[in-house]
């Protein structure tokens, strides 16, 4: 099992539902080894060598593998200022490449295979999947360079999340494929939040719209399922 974690934005709760999702994968499948990586990050720190600083977001994927050990080298591109991956990269010269990237991810694919169980791979991306890495390079290259894997869209359960996460879908559809399910997350709820899900279904942006809600893991079971589920 792969899948690519975008976002309708940055701070949507991609790291959050990685780690739940993870956590629950691994006390369900025991045996199965959970590698979660972060190619790409901004805004940290460079003076640890190597290995992430303890609150960035590679430090909180390395922490929720399970059996699977993420590489030493995590992000593969980090850069020390808080703004987007281009940004970023103009700034420090290092510019992320997809080629990189996946060879990166296979080989710590390959590190982690054990035994007879299939590995998941759980990717985040940086930021918004239009978000660009490079010139003409966004998110979504890196998603169609990961293929085969599911894709799961993050939007937060909010107003204006119909806005976003149609935008983002249609896009997406017009680019490459749709998302195979949009994941919707509830760090902040408001009025439009109880009934976000069943309007975006009925939009049938993607094969499935789930709701992430805290301390409730029906919602997780539901995504392990999708993840899974033969096409
Ligand atoms: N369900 C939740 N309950 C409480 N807090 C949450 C929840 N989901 C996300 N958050 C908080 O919202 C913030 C953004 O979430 P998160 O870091 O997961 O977003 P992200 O999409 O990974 O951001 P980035 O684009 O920086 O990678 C974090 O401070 C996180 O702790
Ligand atoms: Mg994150």
């Amino acid at each position: 099992v792969r899948a690519v974690f975008l976002g309708t934005g940055t701070s949507v709760g991609k790291t959050h539902a990685v780690v739940r999702l993870a956590r629950c994968a691994a006390d369900q499948l025991p045996g199965t080894p959970i590698l979660c990586l972060k190619p790409i990050e901004s805004g940290i720190a460079l003076e640890a060598p190597g290995g992430p600083p303890g609150s960035s977001d590679a430090a909180m994927l390395a922490c929720a593998c399970a059996i699977a050990t993420a590489p030493a080298l995590h992000p593969l591109f980090r850069y020390e200022q808080p703004l987007s991956p281009y940004a970023a990269s103009r700034q420090s010269g290092k510019t992320a490449n997809l080629k990189e990237i996946q060879r990166w991810i296979a080989q710590a694919e390959r590190a982690s295979a054990c035994g007879e169980a299939p590995l998941w791979s759980l990717i985040e991306t940086a930021g918004g999947v239009f978000s660009p890495l490079a010139l003409r390079v966004t998110n979504l290259d890196l998603a169609r360079a990961l293929e085969p894997a599911r894709w799961i869209l993050v939007a937060p359960n909010c107003l204006g999340v119909l806005h976003a996460a149609t935008a983002a879908c249609l896009a997406m559809r017009g680019a490459a494929r749709a998302p195979d399910v949009l994941l919707l997350t509830s760090a902040e709820r408001d009025a439009s939040s109880d009934t976000n899900a069943d309007l975006l279904r009925e939009l049938d942006l993607a094969r499935a719209v789930i709701e992430l809600r805290d301390g409730d893991d029906a919602a997780i079971d539901a995504l392990i399922s999708e993840l899974v589920r033969a096409d």
